[in-house]
């Protein structure tokens, strides 16, 4: 009897303990905890190597590519007027939840232009409410979001960026970031208080450019408090901003990495300055256009995948040009959810 009590403690802390390693090795560490590992291999896994996997833990979908500004070093131009059918959407935000995704963001174009923006809350609605993400976020121009929208969506809504690349309304004019004689500015500022007023946590994105690159933002970032104020080098990619087929020809508009550490350096009383050089951004985010094709920019263009609706994620994303490594070191993922940010509304 003794002898099968031991037998039977012994077998259970074994157990136990092949339970524990055998979550140490699907899991990865990283600030956050432990983060539950991928259903995705790469072709180099399949293959036998020690590649990592690839797990599309955020991704930023662009569904529309039209606008009503015309910001004239924009990379996501206007090339299509496509906007996948709402069903499709979702199936495709499902598609890649259940492939690992936590944090969406939607881009574009601009994404309240679509239906006036119930197309892009109906999607955040969808993927807080029913695919129960950690976090969704928009990054938006701020020129066309309404009141109205904050009151039927905002509870869904984890972070609202806002880009901003001036505070001086003339430079705005100069670099595009306007639509006739409305003040981006004000919109700015209007749709920062309904961020506080509806509990969506806010966030700035500038692109350093020859138009800004000599101002000084700081006390203005500081009065506006966002939780993170992206700061990206403003980035040149083929058959968008530069060369043949373009729709704009953002040359003009590119600083050196010098001029760009200058701008940091100017502004490095900031504590929530994140700074994204051209090498950063270039191969650390998941972009999925308004197919649902990842874009690959490492070549310094666009190169599209097939559609996640036609051969599924875990195809796909081998041609994403993704790069986990950098995605970790420009600091993507974070404290991502509103409700574990310790915010004052
Ligand atoms: C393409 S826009 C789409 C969302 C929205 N229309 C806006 O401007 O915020 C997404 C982000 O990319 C930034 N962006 C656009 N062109 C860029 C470039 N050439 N280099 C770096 N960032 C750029 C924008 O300022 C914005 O923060
Ligand atoms: S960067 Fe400017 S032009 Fe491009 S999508 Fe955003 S607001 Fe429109």
């Amino acid at each position: 009897m003794l002898m099968q009590l031991c037998f039977q403690n012994v077998h259970s802390f074994f157990s136990a303990l092949l339970r524990w390693l055998s979550m140490m090795l699907s899991s990865t560490l990283h600030p956050l905890g432990l983060i539950s590992r991928p259903k995705i291999r790469t072709k180099e896994q399949k293959e036998g190597s020690s590649a990592q996997l690839t797990t599309p833990s955020s991704v930023n979908y662009h569904f529309t590519r039209q606008c009503n500004y015309k910001c004239g070093f924009c990379f996501h131009t206007a090339k299509t007027s496509f906007v996948l059918p709402i069903e499709e959407a979702k199936r495709g935000l499902r598609l890649l939840k259940e492939a690992g995704m936590e944090k969406v963001n939607f881009s574009g174009g601009e994404p309240f232009l679509h239906e006036r923006g119930s197309f892009l809350g109906e999607l955040v609605r969808y993927c807080k409410q029913e695919l129960q993400l950690p976090s969704v976020s928009i990054v938006s121009n701020g020129s066309l979001i309404k009141e109205s929208w904050f009151q039927k969506y905002g509870d869904y809504l984890d972070i609202l960026a806002v880009s901003c690349d001036s505070f001086n309304e003339d430079t705005n004019k100069v670099i595009g970031r306007g639509q006739g004689r409305k003040s981006h500015l004000d919109n700015l500022h209007k749709v920062r208080t309904w961020c506080q007023d509806y509990k969506v946590a806010f966030k700035i994105n500038s692109v350093i450019n020859t138009y800004n690159v000599d101002e000084d933002m700081t006390e203005q970032i500081n009065a506006l408090n966002p939780v993170r104020w992206k700061v990206f080098q403003c980035l040149l990619i083929d058959g968008e901003n530069a060369g043949e087929n373009s729709l704009r020809e953002a040359e003009k508009f590119v600083i050196s990495e010098q001029q760009f550490q200058d701008y940091l350096d100017r502004h490095q009383s900031v504590e929530c300055l994140v700074p994204e050089s051209n090498q950063k951004m270039r191969d650390s985010y998941l972009i999925l256009d308004e197919y649902m094709r990842f874009l690959d920019c490492r070549e310094g263009r666009k190169d599209p995948s097939k559609s996640i609706l036609d051969i599924g994620v875990e195809e796909a994303i081998k041609f994403s040009g993704f790069d986990e490594k950098m995605f970790l070191v420009r600091g993507g993922k974070y404290v991502w959810s509103k409700e574990d940010m310790k915010l004052e509304w």
